[in-house]
C-alpha cells in the first residue's frame, strides 16, 4: 500500500507521483505525518469508546432517523443479514447542517472534540484533493473550487466480538460514496480488507495513521482516472474494534460531473452529470454491494 509523508517541499514532486501512483493503482493509501495531533486522534477513540460504552436507553436517545444518528445502517429489507456492527451517522460540516439533536452529550467533550476533528480532516482532505487535482493535470483547486461548499459526513463504526466470524461480516463490501474518506482505526485490531485484483487484502493499522481512500465522486469527477475502492471489514471472535470514517466531498445540492478538461476524443466521458443529493439518497436507502452505486453514474456504451 502507498505512503505518504509530507516532510520537506523540496522532495514534493516525489512524493505527489508515489501519491497519485497509489490513488490510481490501490485507490487506498495510509497517510504518516499528516499534521493532526495525536492527542486528538486518541480523543477521537476513546469518545467513541465513551460513548459505546454508555447504557442502551442513552444511546437510544439519539436513534437513526433518514440517515442521521446511531443504530444500524444499510437495511433494505426485513430478511437480509445484518452487518455486524454499531454505527453513528452525523453530519459534521457544514456547521449548519449539523443536527445537534443527535450529537451526544455524554461524554462531556464529544461536541467540541468531532467540532476540532472535523476542521482537522477537512483540511486535510483539501489537501489531498488538491494534490489529486494537479496529478491529474489539473489546475489545484478543480476538485474543490467549483465545490466551494463541502459536505463532511462521519460514521463511527463499532464491531462488537463476533462469535461466528465465518458467518457475519462487520461491513459488508461497498465503495464509499463521497470524493474522499479517511478512516482512523483501531490500531490493535486488524478488520479493513481492500479488494485488489479479486482478492482481500488487510490494511495493517499503523498507530497514528490514517487511511485515506478514494470515494465513486472522486472517480467521476476524475472521469474514472482515480477509482473508488470496494472494500469490506470483518469481525473478530474475542475483540471488539471500531473506527472513524469521514466522508468528504461537494455540497449535496451540487451537480457533479467529470471535470470538462479531462474530457477529449481519447477520454469520452464516462460519467453523466447528477446533483449529489440523488446519489447519495440512492446509496444510503440500499443494501451494501460492492461497487453497485456507481452504475447510477456511468454512462453505458
Ligand atoms: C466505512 C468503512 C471500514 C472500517 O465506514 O465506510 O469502510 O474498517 N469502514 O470500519
Ligand atoms: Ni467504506
Amino acid at each position: 500500500m502507498g505512503m505518504f509523508m509530507r516532510d520537506s517541499d523540496l522532495c514534493k514532486q516525489k512524493e505527489l507521483e508515489k501519491l497519485g501512483m497509489a490513488c490510481k493503482q490501490w485507490g487506498f493509501f495510509q497517510a504518516v505525518n499528516h499534521g493532526i495531533p495525536l492527542s486528538l486522534t486518541e480523543r477521537m477513540k476513546a469518545i467513541v469508546k465513551e460513548f459505546i460504552q454508555l447504557p442502551l436507553e442513552e444511546k437510544l436517545n439519539y436513534k437513526i432517523e433518514e440517515f442521521e444518528g446511531y443504530g444500524q445502517a444499510f437495511v433494505a429489507s426485513d430478511d437480509q443479514i445484518l452487518d455486524w456492527a454499531d454505527i453513528m451517522y452525523l453530519t459534521t460540516l457544514p456547521q449548519e447542517e449539523r443536527k445537534m439533536n443527535f450529537w451526544p452529550t455524554k461524554p462531556v467533550d464529544f461536541r467540541e472534540t468531532v467540532d476540532q476533528y472535523a476542521l482537522e480532516i477537512q483540511k486535510l482532505g483539501n489537501t489531498f484533493l488538491c494534490l489529486l487535482s494537479e496529478y491529474a493535470g489539473l489546475k489545484a483547486d478543480c476538485f474543490i473550487k467549483k465545490y466551494e461548499k463541502m459536505t463532511q459526513l462521519m460514521r463511527l463504526n463499532y464491531y462488537p466480538p463476533c462469535p461466528r466470524p465465518d458467518l457475519a461480516l462487520g461491513l459488508s463490501p461497498h465503495s464509499d460514496g463521497y470524493a474522499l474518506t479517511v478512516l482512523l482505526q483501531d490500531d490493535e485490531t486488524v478488520g479493513l480488507q481492500i479488494c485488489k485484483d479479486s482478492e482481500w487484502i488487510p490494511v495493517q493499522p499503523i498507530p497514528g495513521a490514517l487511511v485515506v481512500n478514494i470515494g465513486d465522486m472522486l472517480e467521476v469527477m476524475s472521469n474514472g482516472i482515480y477509482k473508488s475502492i470496494e472494500h469490506r471489514a470483518i469481525t473478530n471472535m474475542d475483540r471488539d474494534r471500531i473506527s472513524i470514517a469521514m466522508f468528504y466531498g461537494p455540497a449535496r445540492e451540487t451537480e457533479v460531473g467529470p471535470a470538462p478538461e479531462l474530457i477529449d476524443e481519447l477520454h469520452p466521458c464516462q460519467y453523466r452529470r447528477f446533483i449529489l443529493a440523488d446519489y447519495m439518497q440512492n446509496f444510503l436507502s440500499g443494501k451494501l454491494e460492492g461497487k453497485k452505486n456507481i452504475e447510477f453514474a456511468k454512462i453505458k456504451s
